[in-house]
């Protein structure tokens, strides 16, 4: 594979908190493909995960910043600047965490409190960063900004509880200010939506491993990897992809054109059989 699709880019990625982030893959491939960046994580995460690894293969910075903090936004977008000399390429927004989830309050019975909470880390941040960055005029014209979502902003599935809303509102936050960035200032903004992915979110949603496989069934080409979805990404920063904005993306194997496949259906039988229910 050509390996110098991002050569004298430079860019933040948020969200690597482990080796199993989509964003550590992500960094690390677009550190593969010639990129500089720098890396950002939460204070909590910054103390619990493994960023630091992280940083030292890929030699970069490592700046603490929550995502619903607007001075420490600021602060990191004005630093980036400062170390990465000046006007950066692209961004990587792969946040998401739901207080309902983690605690098991069904959406039907749900805290608004945490509701908001969600909204704010899973959505809001990225019109946080986005708005601080068009403020510092902070990205390359043609730059590319990409945010992780999921096939929940469109369809209902079980247990994904309030962040099904969240993406929803993150996609089209993607659009809003897709317009404004790319008419202002030729920056693109799109999100990705990814094949349910294990890592340390991924687990905290109820049923995943029965999600990861049905999932897997369902999609022709199979659930795509936090590695496979990593290549996507970099293919979205690189200057391949310029006049790609406001939209999008499924990265799932197929799973959202699907209604039913053999591979499901044939799971799905086999309940009936080992069952002797009166629907059979
Ligand atoms: N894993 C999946 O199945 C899947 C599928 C589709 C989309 N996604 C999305 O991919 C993105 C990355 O998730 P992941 O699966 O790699 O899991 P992950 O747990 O590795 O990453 C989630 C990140 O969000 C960060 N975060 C949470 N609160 C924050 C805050 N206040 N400020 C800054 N950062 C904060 C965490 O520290 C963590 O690094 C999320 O947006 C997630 O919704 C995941």
């Amino acid at each position: 594979m050509n390996e110098g699709l991002l050569k004298g880019k430079k860019g933040i990625i948020f969200g690597a908190l482990n080796d199993k982030s989509i964003a550590w893959q992500v960094a690390l491939k677009a550190w593969k493909h010639g990129a500089e960046m720098v890396l950002t994580n939460s204070p909590v995460a910054v103390r619990m995960g493994t960023i630091s690894e992280l940083a030292q293969i890929t030699s970069s910075a490592v700046i603490v910043a929550d995502a619903t903090s607007m001075v420490d936004i600021d602060k990191l977008v004005s630093e980036s600047l400062q170390i990465l000399g000046g006007r950066f390429d692209f961004i990587l927004h792969s946040i998401g965490m739901s207080p309902n989830v983690r605690k098991d309050i069904p959406y039907e019975n749900t805290s608004y409190e945490n509701m908001l909470k969600t909204f704010d880390i899973s959505a809001l941040s990225f019109h946080r960063i986005l708005q601080t960055c068009y403020k510092y005029d902070a990205i390359n014209e043609w730059g590319s900004v990409v945010a992780l979502s999921y096939v929940a902003a469109q369809r209902t599935l079980t247990g994904y509880n309030d962040m099904g809303d969240a993406k929803a509102l993150l996609e089209s936050i993607a659009r809003s200010f897709g317009y404004i960035y790319g008419r202002e200032r030729k920056v693109r903004i799109n999100t990705v939506s990814q094949s349910p992915t294990p890592t340390t979110a991924g687990s905290g949603v109820h049923g995943m491993d029965s999600l990861l496989d049905f999932s897997e069934r369902m999609s022709p080409l199979g659930n795509a990897t936090a590695e496979e979805c990593a290549d996507y990404c970099v293919a979205l920063f690189s200057d391949l992809t310029r006049k790609v904005t406001m939209q999008n993306l499924y990265h799932d194997g197929g799973f959202s054109s699907m209604g039913m496949s053999l591979r499901a259906i044939e799971q799905y039988k086999k309940s009936f059989d080992e069952c002797d229910c009166d629907e059979k």
